[in-house]
């Protein structure tokens, strides 16, 4: 069977560039991105595309050459499910904030709603892709809804777990390591789907690349590769704190571990502490399912990643008040950079907000600066803690358009992201126009050190002896 038409459910950072790179190069299928939340669908399609609601580099291009053609965003749910012959379910499974599991299992309340509105509204077969990142054996409750309250029509569930990162999104499903399909792979209904959807990826990923698995496989492959990705940040954050207290140098180090082949050298760059909507949410998840399962030191293993990264975070905070006297109190602090990472303007559990959260309980005064995430998305982040009202937020945290503007007359300047524009700066000029001495905490290393000391600077960077 040839897919003629996708139905998206779901134009977040993952719908929407995989069904903007699907479209593109599928011209034959017509891909429909629906979403319940109206702003974001008028945002894709706004005519300025600078406003799309995700900034991804080259996103952008894509979205222009498909859009109108064979790639639509729209708000008419029912409808683009009735037509499509292929539904992908790729709405947020954040973690849950209430009951059972509260702090640690996956929301599913969004999926199970899709499912419920699959069912109603299907007429006919149906292939339904769990694109979301689910907990292993979310195909099962899905099957079973699917099953117990549509009308009588036949539907596969296939699990294809994205594995993109954000910042590099459209690199990453333009190249992809692997894709990776789960389905119902001992009968002959399932694996018709799973070629289906094979189909759809050979447009331009080789052959060798599509893996196929059972779908108990795939769901558990997209919740450990993070959990590996994550244990890797901190287990090279872990030995930044050794090399500052050692005066061995983390870069020299991740390097020199890195150069072996069977460990690699990619992601070992210690930073302030992993974000993103991912890796904190995804080993919890695994935490809670091994729990569950009566898996207690598998669990423990596991929670270990999360723990040290909360204390790299918080041990960053700490730094920067004993080095300034022991008292930020009063004090301004320009932070550049609240985005969990360059090239996005996604800042879901990113470092920067729990180190403002350190910094604000200290009664600093914050100064913030990032190129891509907008004033009121700061202030939701904050708001978001509960630490405290809406209107201390505001008194204490102001937010710049400019970075020279954010670092004037300020104690210290604290890089809580990597982005590239941060090293060209004239830190000259931010230097003549700031308090003295005047601090630098490089949370993500990317400044010249010794470049700014020779200015004058004091500069912090992560696993350094200072
Ligand atoms: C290790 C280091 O690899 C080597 O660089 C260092 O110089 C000395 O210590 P060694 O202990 O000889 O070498 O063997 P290694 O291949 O690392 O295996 C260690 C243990 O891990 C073995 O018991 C091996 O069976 C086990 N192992 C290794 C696994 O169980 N799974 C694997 O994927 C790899
Ligand atoms: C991650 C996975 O990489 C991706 O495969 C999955 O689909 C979704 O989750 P993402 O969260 O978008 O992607 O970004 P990633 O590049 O993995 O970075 C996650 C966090 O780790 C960021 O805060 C980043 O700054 C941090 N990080 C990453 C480090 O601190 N050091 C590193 O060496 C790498
Ligand atoms: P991700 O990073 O997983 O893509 P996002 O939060 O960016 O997560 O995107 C998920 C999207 O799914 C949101 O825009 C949300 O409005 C949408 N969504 C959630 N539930 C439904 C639903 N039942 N029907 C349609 N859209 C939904």
């Amino acid at each position: 069977m040839r897919v003629k038409r996708i139905c998206c459910i779901g134009a977040g950072y993952v719908g929407g560039p995989t069904m903007a790179i699907i479209a593109q190069k599928n011209p034959s299928i017509a891909v429909t991105v629906v979403d319940i939340n109206a702003n974001r669908i008028a945002a894709w399609n706004d005519e300025n595309l600078d406003n799309l609601p995700i900034y991804e580099p080259g996103l952008s291009e894509v979205v222009k050459e498909a859009r109108g053609k064979n790639l639509f965003f729209s708000t008419a749910v029912d409808q683009a499910i009735e037509e499509a012959d292929m539904i992908f379910i790729s709405v947020n499974t954040p973690t849950k904030t209430y009951g059972v599991g509260k702090g640690m299992a996956a929301d599913l309340k969004f999926i199970e709603l899709c499912a419920r509105q699959i069912a109603r509204v299907s007429k006919s077969n149906k292939i339904v892709v769990e694109k979301s990142t689910l907990p292993v054996r979310t195909a099962e409750a899905l099957k079973s809804i699917l099953d117990n309250t549509g009308n009588g029509v036949n539907f596969q569930i296939l699990s294809n777990p994205e594995f993109l990162a954000e910042g590099t999104a459209v690199n990453d499903l333009l190249n992809p390591d692997r894709v990776l399909i789960g389905g119902d792979i001992d009968h002959e209904k399932g694996k018709e789907a799973m070629q289906a959807l094979v189909d759809v990826y050979a447009s331009w990923v080789p052959k060798e690349r599509i893996l196929t698995t059972n779908i108990w496989s795939s769901e558990l492959s997209k919740l450990t590769a993070n959990a590996f990705l994550a244990q890797r940040v901190s287990s090279i954050n872990a030995l930044s704190e050794l090399c500052e207290a050692t005066g061995a140098d983390d870069n020299e180090v991740a390097k020199a571990i890195g150069a072996d082949s069977r460990i690699g050298s990619k992601f070992l760059q210690a930073s302030v502490g992993f974000g993103g909507s991912c890796f904190q949410k995804d080993i919890l998840n695994l935490v809670y399912i091994s729990r569950s399962l009566g898996l207690a030191e598998v669990a423990d293993y596991w929670e270990q990643v999360i723990t040290m990264n909360d204390h790299q975070k918080d041990r960053f905070a700490k730094k920067m008040v004993s080095t300034m006297y022991n008292t930020v109190s009063g004090k301004q602090i320009a932070l550049l950079g609240w985005a969990f990472k360059k090239d996005t303007n996604d800042t879901r559990e990113s470092a920067a907000i729990y180190v403002a959260d350190e910094l604000l309980a200290e009664q600093a005064q914050l100064h913030v600066f990032d190129p891509k995430v907008q004033k009121q998305q700061i202030l939701n982040d904050l708001k978001t803690l509960n630490t405290r009202s809406e209107e201390e937020n505001a008194n204490l945290v102001s937010i710049y358009n400019d970075p020279f503007k954010a670092c004037e007359d300020v104690h210290a300047i604290a890089v809580m992201t990597e982005w590239d524009e941060f090293r060209e700066y004239d830190w000259q000029k931010i230097y003549d126009q700031m308090m003295k001495p005047a601090f630098v905490f490089d949370g993500r290393n990317i400044l010249d050190a010794k470049k700014l000391e020779a200015i004058g600077f004091s500069v912090f960077q992560i696993g350094k002896a200072n």
